[in-house]
């Protein structure tokens, strides 16, 4: 058994996640790497979800009676877990969303329909990376399409890095908002928040953080960050689907108009107009999700119970040694940082001349679970002349036994393609 510095006791660990225990194709024990597409959800998650729906279920801000003002509570509860866990000021500056997508089109459409001076018209530009996820990129292209703004981009550098030589050429006095994931999807590089940061500050622009595949590996502190808005999502960091968050900064959700129309976003409404109620429920019409915001509560008390910083420590510890097996296998072409400093525990890599499909589906059948594609991060695969990757990516109850795992795999994988 391979023991690192810093791992956690993934033994006791994994006793709370049930399908861990799953075989798949007839006996082979699962190997589940595919963790920066969705994590496991832990039991105390799953009894949340199922607690709630069993005794708590009713509507939010709406009722008088017992079970609507429990719901109510739960689903404000959450709201303060998250507040919390990322050092928000205010309580008020946690929007619940559908996803890390919806909250970054929220953004976008903020600004879109917008007073001055935050309004993104035909004068003013919009910055984005060449390593964001299509959820960073679309929202920004349907805002340039829509405003006449002009989008431009920060460019990779060989290493897969933000090439940011000329942050003074991109960013400028007529730029908005600049956009940028800080844990990248499919290199794993962990962005300089500081310098875009101090750059868009000098020009006055507004700095929103994709934290998608940060908030559930390591610490998160909006505050520390600078940005104005944060946005990441709960499924990725043990809680279930359907549910995610954008932060903002109070003074600017008290601005921005609204997004979508509807019940309880309102303070009051006639035939000819409406005015709405304070943030964050001027950003969340129609009923939220309640079961999905209270399971996500109770996954960030199972990673407080373990501590954020140990679980960075222990992703820390396998993302070195996955690197350095990896780059033993003949032919693995790493596709980002190949140190795991200032990188995340997603490893994307191509092997040989073999198809990522065919990667995967070898793997598959091995009971090792990847992902394959362009990790919608289509434009990352361009840059590097490549169609696709196969990426591994791992999480606090992953092992150094699961990296043996892939790199037998691989082995394999090879072997099978002569
Ligand atoms: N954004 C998720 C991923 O990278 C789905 O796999």
């Amino acid at each position: 058994m391979t023991l690192l510095p810093g791992l956690l006791d993934t033994e006791a660990i994994r006793k709370d996640f049930p399908i861990l225990d799953r075989q798949v194709h007839e006996g082979r024990k699962l190997v589940y790497l595919d963790n920066a597409a969705t994590s496991q959800k832990p039991r105390q998650v799953l009894d949340a979800l199922s607690e709630y729906y069993e005794r708590y279920n009713a509507n939010v801000h709406r009722g008088v009676h017992v079970l609507a003002e429990e719901a109510t509570a739960l689903y404000e509860g959450a709201r303060d877990k998250v507040a919390e866990f990322i050092n928000a000021p205010s309580r008020d500056e946690v929007i619940f969303t559908k996803n890390a997508s919806e909250s970054l089109n929220l953004v976008a459409n903020m600004l879109g329909w917008a007073d001055e001076p935050y309004r993104v018209d035909s004068e003013t530009e919009i910055v984005i990376t060449e390593m964001e996820h299509h959820s960073n990129i679309v929202p920004w292209q349907l805002l340039a399409q829509r405003t006449g703004a002009k989008l431009k981009w920060f460019g990779l550098t060989d290493d897969g890095r933000l090439d940011l030589s000329n942050i003074e050429e991109v960013i400028t006095e007529k730029t908005k908002i600049v956009s940028f994931v800080l844990v990248s999807n499919i290199l794993g590089t962990q962005n300089p928040v500081e310098a875009i940061v101090r750059r868009a500050q000098e020009v006055g622009a507004l700095v929103c953080v994709d934290a998608s595949q940060a908030a559930p590996h390591m610490p998160l502190d909006v505050q520390a960050l600078q940005a104005d808005f944060v946005a990441f999502t709960g499924h990725k960091m043990c809680g279930p689907t359907g549910i995610g968050v954008l932060w903002g900064r109070q003074e600017l959700l008290e601005d921005l108009p609204p997004f979508l129309g509807g019940g309880e976003m309102i303070e009051t409404v006639s035939m000819h107009s409406s005015t709405y109620a304070p943030a964050p429920h001027k950003f969340e019409a129609g009923t939220p999700p309640i079961a999905q915001a209270v399971g996500l509560g109770a996954a960030i008390d199972y990673l407080n119970s373990i501590g954020m910083d140990k679980i960075l420590a222990h992703e820390h510890a396998l993302t070195e040694y996955a690197v350095k097996r990896l780059l033993e296998v003949p032919d693995l072409r790493i596709i980002g940082p190949t140190t795991a400093e200032d990188r995340g525990a997603a490893i994307s890599f191509t092997l040989g001349d073999i198809h990522p499909h065919d990667v995967g589906q070898v793997l598959d059948e091995q009971g090792i679970a990847v992902r394959v594609g362009h990790h919608c991060a289509r434009p990352v695969c361009l840059r590097y002349g490549i169609p696709a990757t196969t990426r591994a990516s791992f999480y606090l109850y992953s092992t150094p036994a699961e990296i043996d795992a892939l790199v037998d795999g691989l082995e394999h994988v090879r072997n099978f393609f002569g």
